[in-house]
């Protein structure tokens, strides 16, 4: 486990910044460390490779990208931290785990049905909510370069999760967000934020009962194997803000910067026309290991569902800005109804 302490990120992050500041010989190539928490194998461990691969190549090696997967370097909170800090230089963290560096904005996504599909998200990120949103990153030192989806999520457990009063009681772990917390308080169920890192085994201890994610991360975590029931119920999103150091950013060349723009945007195209059918390939092994059932709901038990969660809305209202909502909500043609 990797429980790294604020003064520990700043010794990596004052190396990281000597090194960058140091006497650099004609060869020396400009170093981006890339941190991630899931598997190399997932959407985002995979256009973190194409990006590496894309950004080494256009820069004819000018640049050398170091990605790290697996919460290798740091666990969610702390790598947030360590970018701005300087330790690394690129990120790509979940939409859903930017509250605890005070943009809650970004929490608008995790309202329960809130984006139908791939189409209504990209009129999201792609147009005027994308852009300002990633504006809102720069007071905190972080520009945003790309929006890089996963998918949908399911819900899992150890117990047929159909109706809303089955959570009733049981533990959840969720990410950092509070509409997240708020989503799974009106169900009746006890939320935990927790690192992506440690899930697995608090599924497995039984520290929680279930969790929500997409195919791809249960599956490759194992957590289907530690969880009997999963309810194909897409009612929320996980998608990542590809971001940088904005100090780094900003001191690189502008040629360089210009190539790896190009590499970013090949690498998003890449990843987000790729991440529908890697999440379904995830969804069919889990089927196919027989470790978890998977339920579909039908059309009614789907909509008590809604019903239940429909609430949210109202009360985060003023986290996240009511204004937002309705502008996000017109944009997707979502919304729990
Ligand atoms: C999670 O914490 O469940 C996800 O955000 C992990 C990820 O990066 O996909």
């Amino acid at each position: 486990m990797h429980t790294l302490t604020r003064s520990m990120i700043l010794a990596v992050a004052s190396a990281a910044v000597l090194a960058f500041a140091g006497p650099a010989g004609a060869q020396s190539p400009i170093v981006i460390k890339f941190s991630h928490v899931v598997a190399p194998n997932t959407p985002k461990g995979m256009a973190a490779d194409k990006f590496k691969e894309l950004a080494e190549k256009y820069t004819g090696g000018k640049v050398k990208v170091e990605v790290y997967p697996n919460s290798q370097l740091y666990k969610d909170k702390e790598e947030l931290e360590a970018l701005q800090l300087g330790a690394v230089q690129m990120l790509a963290p979940s939409i859903s785990k930017f509250g605890p560096i005070g943009v809650r904005e970004f929490e608008v996504f995790d309202l329960p049905y809130i984006l139908p599909n791939l189409d209504a998200l990209r009129k999201v990120t792609n147009g005027p909510i994308g852009e300002k949103l990633f504006k809102l990153l720069e007071p905190k030192g972080i520009i945003g370069l790309a929006y890089w989806d996963n998918g949908f999520k399911e819900m899992s457990a150890n117990k047929k999760l159909i109706a809303p009063e089955d959570y009733k009681g049981l533990k959840f772990r969720i990410q950092s967000s509070k509409v997240l917390d708020a989503q799974f308080r009106a169900l009746g169920a006890i939320p935990q934020v927790m690192a992506f890192s440690e899930v697995y085994q608090a599924l497995q201890t039984g520290v929680v009962d279930g969790q929500e994610n997409t195919p791809s991360n249960m599956y490759t975590q194992k957590m289907h194997e530690v969880q009997k029931y999963t309810t194909l119920t897409n009612h929320g999103y996980i998608g990542y803000a590809v971001i940088v150091n904005k100090a780094f950013w900003e001191g690189l060349p502008a040629d360089i910067r210009t190539e790896l723009n190009k590499a970013m945007k090949e690498a998003t195209e890449l990843n987000n026309s790729q991440s529908a059918k890697e999440n379904q390939d995830a969804l069919n092994a889990m089927k196919a290991s027989g470790k978890t059932e998977l339920i579909t709901l039908t059309k009614d038990q789907d909509a008590a569902m809604r019903k239940a969660m429909a609430p949210v809305y109202n009360e985060v209202g003023n986290r996240v800005g009511k204004a937002l909502i309705e502008e996000f909500v017109k944009t997707s043609g979502g919304g729990p109804n």
